[in-house]
């Protein structure tokens, strides 16, 4: 019989793709979502679908009762920014949300394995340079960073005390065909749109702050090894945590440079004051991931930017 997984935000950006890697890897799927930021036209025509909140008791109820083999939780308020305005509401969705579902776990007959969409942006604190392995100190500088860094918590305890196979994924800035621009990679959606425009693109600061990025077909692969591969024992927080990125620090010049020269655009970049708080360099070591997931980066940049801007240019002329 198929393995059978559930995919909680598959209409969003990542959900979506991790979606459509399950179904090429054979999976029947179910996307479970509450269509708050996602869209219907992101969930492929394979899936089935449960327009639920992940905190609802129905929501539980498919997770115990659906019989699946693993849940890819990405349902998520993904806006750090909101996370800092209203902190509760994002506990709410971020923590109870998980949480409702890991109960519903440890009750399924089915015992799917729990792969959860944690970030590699917001966990690890400053204290110590780049590249954040996974064992780097966490020191999280939002509520968004502190709920996915609670919850982490949660899954190592409910692998140690109930057996739970639960699995942290700590995403870097994640880019490609349908992102939103208010997550954590949105610089890459505003300046698509912007090249797009013919517009020329902005730059905070002096632009030599650094991120990872790292192409969202690679994460759904990242997704799609997590969901079987063996796993060490859980017996503390990092365990079973993996970081998924490049390993490879990107100016915010570098990817402006990088995405004028897919657009074929040779125009001027506007520099606008820094934003206070910002963080200077963030990239994460991927190596545990290669040795842990049998999973490595694919897509460069190069090849990542223009396949993203293909597709904004398609949605726009739509
Ligand atoms: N985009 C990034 O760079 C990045 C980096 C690190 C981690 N992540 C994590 O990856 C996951 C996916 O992020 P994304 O960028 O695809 O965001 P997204 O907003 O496109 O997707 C989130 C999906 O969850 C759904 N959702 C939100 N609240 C829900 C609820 N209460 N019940 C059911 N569905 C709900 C939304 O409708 C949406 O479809 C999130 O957990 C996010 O925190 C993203």
């Amino acid at each position: 019989m198929a393995l059978r997984a559930l995919v909680t935000g598959g209409a969003g950006f990542i959900g979506s793709h991790v979606a459509d890697a399950l179904i090429a890897a054979g999976y029947g799927v179910t996307v479970l979502d509450d269509f708050s930021s996602g869209k219907r036209e992101n969930v492929p025509a394979a899936a089935e679908v449960a327009e639920l909140d992940v905190r609802d008791a129905d929501a539980a109820a498919l997770v115990r009762d659906g019989g699946f083999d693993v849940v890819c939780h990405l349902a998520a308020q993904i806006d750090v920014r909101k996370s800092v305005t209203d902190p509760v509401a994002d506990a709410s969705r971020n923590v109870l949300g998980a949480l409702n579902l890991l109960e519903a776990v440890r009750a399924a007959p089915s015992r799917p394995r729990f792969v959860f969409s944690s970030t590699g942006g917001a966990v690890y604190g400053d204290q110590e340079p780049p590249p954040s392995a996974e064992s780097q100190a966490k020191d999280p500088e939002s509520p968004y960073g502190i709920a996915k860094l609670a919850v982490e918590y949660y899954l190592s305890y409910y692998g140690r005390v109930h057996g739970i196979e639960a699995v942290a994924l700590r995403y870097a800035n994640v880019y490609g065909p349908r992102q939103d621009p208010r997550g954590e990679a949105g610089v890459v959606a505003i300046f698509c749109r912007r090249l797009l425009e013919r517009e020329p693109l902005v730059v905070f600061g002096d632009g030599l702050q650094t991120r990872d990025y790292v192409y969202v077909g690679d994460v759904a692969r990242a997704n799609v090894l997590a969901a079987r591969a063996a796993l060490p024992a859980a017996r503390r927080l990092d365990d079973r945590a993996y970081n998924i990125g490049t390993g490879v620090p990107t100016s915010v010049l570098g990817l402006a440079a990088a995405m004028q020269r897919a657009a074929g655009v040779n125009g001027a970049i506007t520099h606008a004051p820094a934003r206070q708080g910002e963080q200077l360099r963030s990239f994460v070591d991927v190596r545990k991931a290669g040795s842990g997931l049998g999973w490595a980066p694919e897509v460069s940049l190069d090849v990542g930017v223009r396949l993203t801007l293909d597709w904004f240019r398609r949605a726009q002329d739509g």
